[in-house]
């Protein structure tokens, strides 16, 4: 006899709960907790099942070699840490519209073109839906196989028939398992189909890709509630009004969590953009105002140019603003303090406000110095040299500290054709033979006479 058992789940972070209330315990916010029936087969009592599989000693076990293969976009490759995992578990995350079934279907053409067996299965749109944008993207193949299903088991039933190698969900929000009553895209649905489909990567040794909606109003669960349970995160981000699309892996039990990966959106689907910092210079408008200043930060196994802009002006508010975008809020403050004790900047009435070009987040410190011209500059009205590439991390006490893969970054800056540029003086000897003018500084200061001059 099937039992019907109701609960309360957030739909914010997925906490239950017995009886309804207005606020998430766990995650804070406000009527994301909606209920939830779920069919329990009661007939009998659960058998407990002892597996035998043996206790070994770390030296006795065997290293299985996970086979990868190739997503044919380097870019997403590298995000993946070199290709695709046989029979592993992947949640591609955006916000709709971004562009997620557009990369899916490439990358599923480009997979086909080397004979392996994918099944499409489209939850949102019919099969001609996916045949006209298949034309327009140029995906063409006899390995690939499109099913417009919304039901899970339906899909399994198909895997068993078709037997695909890949196996591509979109969307998770889409999809709906008869064995729970609760609507598609609840927690409860996209949990118990993510563990269905865990079964089916790990059991038939088949790579599965889930697609997953990133929600904000809390309505529909997003893919937050799903990361432990896959194998890889990877989060496709980009302004919707703008062609530039970056990819980026928040979890990884195959490889880095640095790397990212960025195309470009165009007329016939997404592009690969090889060399970025090119991309991100191209940007850049003005060559020589106050307050913008190029740095070169380091993203997994490449360095990348980018241009930090800041505005300072004489606040009208009762406490300054400080906001940064691109860069984290608490490193802008510190970096605040120390332009302020160190070198007698009177920021306290001034509102702050810094930007990184190009969508970039940058949360590594060496690129303290290059934001600390950029504000300095603003404020002073001057500008720092436009062929100077500025790294370097800032100590409290003024000092330029030290910074991993120097050489890589000034290396990007050279290729560029950049003329110069600021490193500090703590990193040991450089490897290599530059074409261009290195200067090594100590302190904040040092920096500034170095590569500002006059408007
Ligand atoms: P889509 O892949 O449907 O987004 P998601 O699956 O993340 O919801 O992409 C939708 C957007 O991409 C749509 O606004 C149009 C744009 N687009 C292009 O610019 N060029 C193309 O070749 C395609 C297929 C889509
Ligand atoms: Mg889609």
């Amino acid at each position: 006899m099937a039992k019907l058992k109701t609960k309360w789940v957030c739909q914010n972070c997925g906490y239950e709960t017995a009886k309804y209330i207005g606020r998430c315990p766990d995650c804070g916010s406000w009527g994301t907790l909606t209920e939830e029936i779920e069919v329990k087969q009661t007939t009998q009592k659960p058998t407990v099942v002892i597996d035998d599989t043996p206790v070994c000693l770390i030296n006795e076990i065997e290293i299985k070699e996970s086979i990868k293969f190739s997503t044919g976009f380097e870019e997403l490759d590298r995000v993946l840490g070199s290709g695709l995992v046989q029979g592993s578990l992947v949640l591609l995350a955006g916000d709709p519209g971004i562009g997620k079934s557009t990369l899916i279907l490439q990358t599923a053409g480009n997979i086909c073109k080397k004979g392996k067996k994918l099944l499409y299965v489209c939850a949102e749109e019919s099969g001609s839906q996916v045949k006209l944008r298949a034309q327009r993207l140029n995906v063409n193949s006899d390995n690939l196989y499109v099913y417009s299903q919304t039901n899970l088991e339906s899909v399994i039933a198909q895997i068993d028939n078709i037997k695909p190698e890949i196996l591509v969900i979109d969307s998770i929000q889409s999809i709906y398992t008869s064995n729970i009553t609760s609507s598609s895209g609840s927690v409860s649905q996209i949990r118990e189909c993510t563990n269905s489909l865990m079964d089916i990567a790990k059991n038939k040794n088949i790579t599965v890709i889930i697609i997953g909606h990133v929600t904000k109003d809390g309505n529909i669960a997003g893919p937050k509630v799903l990361e432990h349970m896959v194998d890889t995160v990877i989060y496709f981000e980009g302004d919707k009004y703008k062609s530039q699309r970056l990819l980026r892996s928040i979890k990884n039990r195959f490889g880095s969590t640095n790397e990212i990966g960025v195309f470009n959106m165009a007329e016939n689907g997404l592009e690969e953009v090889t060399n970025p910092s090119e991309l991100f210079m191209k940007e850049r408008t003005d060559n020589a105002a106050p307050g913008s200043v190029i740095i070169a930060t380091n993203e997994g196994t490449r360095a990348l140019l980018v241009e930090v802009q800041a505005l300072v002006g004489a606040t009208s508010y009762p406490s300054p603003r400080r906001v940064s975008t691109g860069t984290e809020f608490n490193r802008l403050l510190q970096i605040i303090a120390v332009l302020e004790k160190r070198i007698g900047l009177n920021l306290s009435k001034h509102d702050v406000y810094v930007n990184v070009t190009g969508g970039i987040e940058i949360d590594e410190p060496a690129a303290d110095l290059g934001i600390a011209l950029a504000i300095a500059t603003c404020y002073r009205d001057v500008i720092v040299d436009p062929n100077c590439v500025i790294i370097g991390e800032i100590s409290l006490s003024g000092e330029i500290r030290n910074v991993s893969n120097l050489e890589k970054r000034i290396y990007e800056a050279q290729k560029l054709g950049f003329k110069k540029a600021i490193v500090p003086k703590q990193n040991k000897k450089l490897q290599g033979n530059f074409d261009i003018q290195i200067i090594e500084v100590a302190r904040l200061m040092e920096a500034i006479s170095a590569c500002v001059s006059k408007k």
